[in-house]
């Protein structure tokens, strides 16, 4: 089986990649490298292009004649969103829109689209299920949430297309073989910049919001390890695959960590006592983001390996220590 994967040589694509490869399919990436790295490419070969570029996307798509695609290129940075919101419009629905167009001429109606929990806002309950209204409160949700109606639509036009939206809940840590993991020089994500700070290239670390209505006034998520969001893109493949109808799925934990949950342990892996400072709270952050994952259990069988925050941040450290030497 063939699978084209867009935005491949990213962080989460890259494992996906990896998992994909391994698990015996063929794969070809194609990425912009805006964010991504080539060195991220272990498996298959990388074309370098732009989705918006709609006559290369086509050429690939024409020569390669996947079975399916996985779409994970996108701008992903929920406060810049706030601050250039076109480019996120652009990049994120525009391009799939590209892809789509691309899809249906060429016959490929099988997709796996990278949503996320930023669709549903501020949700009422918690833990989150699929039903909840999608409710965005910043444009990089809203991006993800039109690319989800649009999918909606499509299937409802035409019931031979087929997809599988992941909304993913917070994805951390790095490949246990620490060839890849997350390479971004400004990560905004907590878990990353508290080992930034660990590692000295930053002075502190700051809290955003000490006052939320949660057990020690800091925001929860639902911290889930990169490997295992991989295996629910391969279960979510086999199931489009074997005829699987269009589907939503939560990728999380079903339980979630504190800001300073996660920076004590982040303290614990690295031995290093870095330097925090409690601040303001941060525009758009909702107080609780946990997921009910009831659904992929049981519609793909999806059974997380890694559920361990000090697993997580262990991976997470140990590359951090590795990869810019390696590759800068
Ligand atoms: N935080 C800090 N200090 C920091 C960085 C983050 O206190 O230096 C806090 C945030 O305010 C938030 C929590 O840590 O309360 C997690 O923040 P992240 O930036 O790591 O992640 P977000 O929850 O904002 O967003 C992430 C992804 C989104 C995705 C969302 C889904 O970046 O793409 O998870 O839960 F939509």
């Amino acid at each position: 089986m063939k699978i084209l994967i867009t935005g491949g040589a990213g962080y989460i694509g890259s494992h996906v990649v990896k998992a994909l490869a391994e698990a015996g399919y063929e794969v070809l990436i194609y990425d912009n490298l805006s964010t991504g790295n080539k060195w991220s490419v272990l498996y298959g070969e990388l074309i370098v292009a732009d989705l918006s570029d709609k006559e290369t996307l086509k050429k690939t798509i024409v020569k390669f004649k996947p079975d399916a695609i996985m779409h994970f290129a996108a701008s992903i940075v929920v406060p810049e969103s706030v601050r250039l919101p076109l480019k996120y419009y652009r990049n994120n629905t525009i391009n799939t829109l590209n892809l789509l167009d691309v899809m249906l001429q060429c016959e490929v109606k099988k997709l796996i689209f990278s949503s996320t929990a930023a669709v549903y806002g501020m949700p009422e309950a918690i833990p989150v299920d699929e039903n909840a209204p999608m409710n965005p409160i910043n444009p990089y949700g809203a991006s993800k949430m039109m690319t989800e109606m649009i999918l909606r639509d499509m299937h409802l036009a035409d019931n031979d297309f087929n997809y599988v939206s992941l909304r993913y809940f917070n994805v951390a840590g790095a490949d246990k073989d620490c060839r890849i993991g997350q390479a971004y020089k400004e990560s905004t994500h907590l878990i990353t910049r508290a080992l930034k700070t660990a590692k000295g290239q930053f002075e502190k670390l700051q809290i955003f919001g000490t006052d939320y209505p949660t057990p020690d006034g800091t925001c929860i998520r639902d911290y889930i390890h990169v490997d295992d969001i991989a295996d629910a893109h391969i279960l979510a493949l086999k199931y489009l695959l074997d005829k699987g109808k269009s589907e939503v799925f939560n990728c999380g934990y079903g339980h979630g960590y504190s800001v300073r949950e996660v920076v004590d342990t982040s303290k614990k892996v690295t031995g290093i006592d870095f330097k925090v400072e409690e601040t303001g709270r941060r525009e758009g952050d909702p107080p609780i983001l946990i997921a009910d994952n009831t659904k992929i259990k049981q519609g793909l069988n999806w059974e997380p390996k890694y559920d361990d925050l000090e697993y997580i941040i262990k991976t997470a450290w140990k590359w951090e220590n590795s990869y810019p030497e390696k590759y800068s």
